[in-house]
């Protein structure tokens, strides 16, 4: 079982964060080191890093890059913070549907305002400190999660999966996927179905592969094909993982995971969603308040092909997230514990329960 490249971390110097470009995987493994504002926020748009805990602990990784530049650039005190503050707005606006971005820029700007008065370099440090707790506590995160999601499953399940909630998505093991990564370490046996996940091919570029490597009996089909699998008796269970929790329990994920959730019901599956506590938004009350990124029509028209395989000019639409509501929706698995519905209920009291 190979262990799977690190996904983000500080250049050794500090003054850059380093990718694992997730465009180019599964064929090439290439390292980027991003120094600028403008090459972070291209990397998160760009989906070279992607998937909502792995952006967020980014942004947390950039923000400490960017403050140390303010900081060598001689800014102290209200300047600082301004600075401080446009940039992390600016990483913010990259991509709009997964809170963690946002909740980690937030958290970065919490830590540094609790500095206020201190010099720039102690703010600096404790940006560090925050960053690296960040990614630090998802790990911790994703392995509770993973827990408690094997516990819904046993030996020999038939699992259908959707888009990349692995490691890669993640700092560790994953959430939507994290227990076939925990299962297999716990030598386990599961019967993965990987959806390829269009239009940028998750599941199949980025799933498929990690699960291969973890030695998990992954099966990859398209998206169309998720239906027949279920029918045939195959599955168990559906996982997956999720970008927006709103209050009542509705989700954003992958564009895609809502025609999932809609076959589950009909063939009376379990729909599971995994997530952390961060990936929950009870500031907003349903699926119809989540911002849906809309992407460029290209990537349906001619990203995967050696010749644009659609008419030139032809109108696409091509969100990147849908709404999976939540009556469809079995139980939320966080890391404090697995939720059912009611979710306005279940969600809140995990809040709750912090004090
Ligand atoms: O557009 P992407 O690839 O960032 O979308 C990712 C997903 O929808 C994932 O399922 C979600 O972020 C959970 S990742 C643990």
């Amino acid at each position: 079982m190979a262990e799977l490249p690190e996904n983000i971390r500080l250049s050794p110097d500090g003054t850059g964060v380093v990718i694992l470009d997730q465009t180019q995987l599964p064929r090439r493994q290439v390292f980027l080191t991003l120094g600028t504002a403008e090459e972070m926020y291209q990397a998160i748009r760009a989906l070279q890093v992607r998937g909502a805990p792995a952006i967020g602990i980014f942004a947390g990784y950039c923000l400490y890059v960017l403050a140390g530049q303010l900081e060598r650039e001689g800014l102290e005190g209200a300047d600082f913070f301004a600075r401080l503050d446009r940039l992390g707005k600016f990483l913010s606006s990259a991509r709009p549907t997964a809170v963690n971005l946002s909740w980690a820029v937030e958290r970065m700007s919490r830590r540094a305002a609790s500095m206020a008065g201190a010099p720039a370099a102690d703010i600096v440090r404790a940006l560090g400190e925050e960053a690296r707790a960040i990614r630090r506590e998802d790990e911790e995160m994703c392995l509770s999660i993973s827990r408690y999601g094997l516990s819904l499953l046993k030996e020999g399940d038939g699992v259908l999966t959707h888009c990349n909630a692995g490691p890669l998505a993640t700092s560790r093991y994953g959430t939507g996927q994290g227990p076939f990564h925990l299962a297999a370490q716990l030598g386990m046996k599961l019967r993965v179905y990987a959806d390829e996940t269009r239009p940028l091919l998750q599941g199949a570029r980025l799933t498929a592969w990690e699960l291969q490597r973890a030695g998990v009996d992954v099966t990859l089909i398209c998206d169309n094909m998720a239906s027949m699998v279920m029918k045939q008796g195959w599955i168990q269970a559906c996982m997956v993982g999720c970008d927006r929790v709103a209050a009542n329990g509705d989700v954003a994920n992958k564009i895609g995971t809502s025609a999932v959730a809609i076959l589950a019901r009909h063939y009376r599956i379990p729909f599971y969603v995994l997530g952390p506590t961060s990936t929950v938004d009870l500031g907003c009350p349903d699926g119809d308040h989540i911002p849906i990124e809309e992407r460029d029509g290209e990537e349906i028209r001619s990203l995967w092909y050696r010749e644009p395989m659609a008419p030139e000019g032809v109108t696409c639409y091509n969100p990147a997230f849908d709404v999976t509501p939540h009556q469809l929706i079995t139980a939320i698995v966080t890391e404090k514990g697995i939720c059912r519905p009611p979710y306005t209920r279940s969600l809140a009291a995990l809040f709750a329960a912090e004090g």
